[in-house]
């Protein structure tokens, strides 16, 4: 069975948060979904605007919502689902690091009709999450730890890549973290087919020239 199509994922966590509409333009066309990483300075060392920030721009492009945040409820998450009419959610990721109740918070985002997404950790085993694997809709291998962009791609975790892709040969595989056009080919190679960039886009002068980098790189 054909591995599932290559999906650019722009985050815009290292976005010029000044000028974000600005280059949420920039980029739209290039992106099929845009990531928005939440963080609560709980699960992970580092802070983030929450829901109140999909009102503050404006896109055609599906939203990948990245919560790195301890124990998200349900009432948390539907901040975000009640957050902003006009754009359209994909998906909301969890961390199992974070969920005590993993099948129940997945549960939860499917039953609001969007795709449910659980992310693992570098260190964390893929055998940990085993057993939601037919509850979510896409599997997000973080080769960074989770907190900060710009750090270096963890190469190791590409086994995870190559065992999720022999068990799930249809799954969306999102890789996240370090992603270049040096590590999207060894990413890829591996069998993921999301590639989340943040730093690689946004630090770019030329922000499309990047993704085309991207793409040419994965050929
Ligand atoms: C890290 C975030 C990643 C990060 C990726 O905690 O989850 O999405 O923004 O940034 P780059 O692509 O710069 O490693």
């Amino acid at each position: 069975m054909k591995t599932p199509k290559i999906k650019i994922v722009p985050s815009l966590l290292s976005a010029n948060q000044e000028k974000l509409q600005e280059e949420i333009n920039e980029i739209e066309d290039y992106s099929d979904l845009l990531q928005l990483d939440v963080m609560d300075n709980v699960f992970v060392p580092n802070v983030t605007p929450q829901a109140e920030l999909l009102k503050k721009f404006n896109t055609k492009v599906p939203i990948d919502i990245h919560l790195m945040v301890k124990e998200p409820s349900n009432e948390y998450i539907k901040t975000f689902i009640d957050a902003n009419t006009k754009l359209k959610i994909n998906n909301i990721t969890v961390h199992y690091e974070a969920c005590s109740n993993l099948a129940k918070t997945l549960e939860f985002i499917r039953k609001n009709n969007i795709i449910p997404a659980v992310a693992i950790n570098p260190k964390t085993p893929l055998d940990k999450i085993k057993n939601v694997l037919d509850k979510v809709g896409m599997v997000v291998i973080m080769t960074v730890e989770p907190g900060f962009s710009g750090q270096k791609f963890i190469e190791s975790c590409m086994g995870k890549i190559k065992e999720l892709r022999r068990l799930k040969p249809s799954l969306d595989i999102q890789v996240d973290g370090g992603i270049n056009d040096k590590t999207a080919p060894v990413a890829v190679k591996a069998g993921a087919n999301v590639l989340v960039l943040s730093s690689f886009i946004f630090k770019s002068e030329d922000k499309v020239k990047a993704i085309k980098k991207i793409l040419d790189s994965i050929k």
